[in-house]
């Protein structure tokens, strides 16, 4: 579904399919030619990750393996809480190989600062995150991002791939969420 479908819901389109779709082409690029010569595994955190690899994948005009884990960010407390358990871990050993963690968002940076020192205990050649938004005012941890699609408003955003109570990830755009819609 597009923005039109969920007009009320939204406060505004922060970025077209098009937009997202020439973004996630740059991010690919930029990771096609750093990764030149050499095998590259990306991992995607479900579930909100499924959209950007999916397109980020298609995009590589090489050779790319996929992998995926899940975890939960936090816990039984708050975001704050910083406790991530993994739900699904990698069927891949990773000892030696070159990685790059792709999410959707990075918020709080609680669960890819976890994500990376885990991955990075596992003996690979490299770990890098890519990521399509970040929201530079509510980080907390320290992570260090090597591809960020946008820096974005610390403002609540849906769709591809983002969620509100399980809706909205197949919003082909990603929008500002309405207040009315979550208080
Ligand atoms: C989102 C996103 C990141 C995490 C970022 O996942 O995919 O993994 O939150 O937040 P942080 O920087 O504050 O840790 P979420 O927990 O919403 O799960 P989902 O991908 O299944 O929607």
């Amino acid at each position: 579904m597009d923005a039109a479908h969920v007009d009320d819901d939204l406060v505004n389109v922060l970025f077209t399919e098009q937009q997202i779709h020439e973004k996630v082409g740059e991010l690919a690029a930029a990771i096609e030619r750093d990764y030149e010569g050499r095998e590259l595994l990306i991992v995607g955190i479900l579930r909100g990750a499924v959209m950007v690899m999916a397109d980020m994948a298609r995009a590589f005009t090489r050779h790319v393996e996929m992998d995926w884990m899940a975890v939960s960010s936090y816990g039984s407390g708050t975001k704050s809480s910083g406790v991530v358990r993994i739900l699904k871990d990698l069927d891949t050993d990773i000892s030696g190989r070159d990685v790059v963690i792709v999410d959707e968002i990075i918020d709080t940076g609680l669960t890819l600062s976890w994500l990376t020192a885990n991955l990075a205990s596992r003996n690979p050649a490299s770990v890098e995150i890519c990521t399509l938004l970040r929201k530079p005012e509510a980080l907390q941890m320290p992570v260090d991002v090597k591809y960020v699609g946008w820096d974005i408003p610390n403002e609540f955003v849906v769709g591809y791939g983002l969620d509100y109570r399980e809706r909205y990830r197949n919003l082909r755009d990603i929008g500002t969420l309405a207040p009315h819609v979550y208080s």
